[in-house]
């Protein structure tokens, strides 16, 4: 989400771009002068990591109150999220004086130096990707790698899981593939800030190219002829918890969890969940999941038949790929020709649910109930 902000935002003073960091001459005065404003603008420019949505949203008001006085602009529409939260930052500065709002923002530029961005959380590794595809022992791992948005699903990780699901399953030297997160999470779903890089056709647009992708997506999941396994490392929301259905073992640590908040989103099932959830652990418990959200602890969801077996987390990794590694070693044709003679008799009927629930999103994704849930969780952490 920051990244995209930032990219949204690529012609105000809140450019954040990987140049070195210089020293920034800090104002401890009680007035900054024109010159320290000017020097912390410079100084913006030049953090090396993003210091996130909040700040720069304090810094977008600052620096407009600084050069412009209240805000008097109309205030944007709700589908405009961006321009809305900076327009919300702004305004609720009220009648701060010109200068106030300017050393405000020399004094949290100056905070934002080298020291204290030592000590602020890194997205990633530099030249790392947000998926990370390894093959070894014939075994393909799919990695999400964003921990620290919690490995959220953005678009082009869609594609990317799209194009290596499709790679491996033509690659003879690939057994086995699993899905898997790097950090905390398995992952937190779909990156709920893929609605807000609003296209010239607008949120239309991104409803009926994202069900489209959706659907793609998915039915790769359906179609895929060897065996999937999902290594749940942490808490899996959303997609990542309903296309569980679609792998053919689920391999948790204990401290995971499975939630499907789809109703508090204003938003329905998709990953074949209305189907294979309701078969899996009967349609009173898939109920209480895929309508009323209730999270569902490792334990619980392997109990419930979701998951294949749960491990202390702190042998999970180890047992797990060791299960994995024997596994691929097993005859590979022999394991490709059960999965289809498991599978194949429903993949008519998954696709269809697939389409169904595709489409089904593509209109809550229009939905008032679905904005209104976007612009809560994206504002949470922008109030200022
Ligand atoms: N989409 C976009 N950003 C997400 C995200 C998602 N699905 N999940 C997490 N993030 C981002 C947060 O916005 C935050 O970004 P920031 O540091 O730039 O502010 C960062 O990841 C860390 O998340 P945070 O909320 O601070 O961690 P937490 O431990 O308090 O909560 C979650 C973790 C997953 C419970 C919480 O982030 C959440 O509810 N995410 C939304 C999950 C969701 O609804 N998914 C879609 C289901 S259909």
């Amino acid at each position: 989400m920051a990244a995209r902000l930032v990219r949204r935002w690529c012609l105000s003073p809140l450019q954040v771009v990987g140049f070195p960091v210089v020293q920034l001459h800090t104002s401890r005065t009680m007035r900054a002068s024109q010159k320290d404003f000017e020097n912390a603008m410079n100084q913006v420019k030049l953090l090396k990591k993003d210091p996130g949505n909040e700040v720069k949203l304090k810094l977008y008001a600052l620096y407009k109150q600084a050069t412009e006085g209240p805000c008097n602009m109309p205030k944007p529409g709700m589908l405009d999220f961006i321009n809305k939260a900076k327009w919300d930052a702004w305004n609720a500065i009220g009648s701060l004086p010109k200068e106030t709002a300017r050393k405000n923002y020399v004094d949290l530029v100056s905070s934002l130096s080298p020291s204290s961005e030592s000590s602020g959380r890194v997205d990633k590794e530099p030249g790392s990707e947000s998926v990370v595809i390894t093959s070894e022992d014939g075994i393909t791992k799919i990695m999400l790698n964003r921990p620290a948005q919690k490995n959220a699903i953005t678009i082009q990780m869609y594609q990317e899981i799209l194009s290596a699901l499709e790679a491996t399953s033509k690659d003879d030297n690939s057994v086995i593939t699993v899905l898997t997160g790097n950090g905390d999470y398995y992952s937190s779903g779909n990156d709920l800030t893929n609605f807000t890089n609003l296209p010239p056709g607008g949120i239309e647009e991104v409803a009926k190219t994202g069900s489209i992708l959706l659907r793609d997506f998915v039915d790769c999941f359906i179609d895929f002829p060897k065996p999937l396994i999902a290594v749940v490392n942490g808490p899996a929301v959303g997609i990542a918890v309903t296309l569980l259905g679609l792998f053919d073992a689920v391999y948790a640590s204990d401290r995971a969890t499975f939630h499907t908040p789809f109703t508090q989103l204003g938003q329905t099932a998709e990953g074949c969940s209305s189907y294979t959830f309701p078969k899996i652990m009967g349609p009173a418990k898939a109920i209480e999941m895929l309508i009323f959200g209730k999270k569902l602890t490792a334990h619980e969801a392997c109990a419930q038949g979701l998951v294949t077996e749960v491990f202390p987390d702190s042998t999970f990794q180890k047992e797990v790929w060791a299960r994995l590694k024997a596994y691929a070693k097993l005859p590979p044709n022999a394991m490709r020709i059960s999965k289809e003679l498991i599978r194949h008799n429903e993949k008519e009927k998954l696709h269809a649910v697939n389409a169904e629930e595709s489409t089904a999103l593509q209109g809550r994704w229009l939905s008032e109930e679905c904005m209104n849930a976007i612009i809560n969780f994206l504002s949470r952490k922008s109030k200022l």
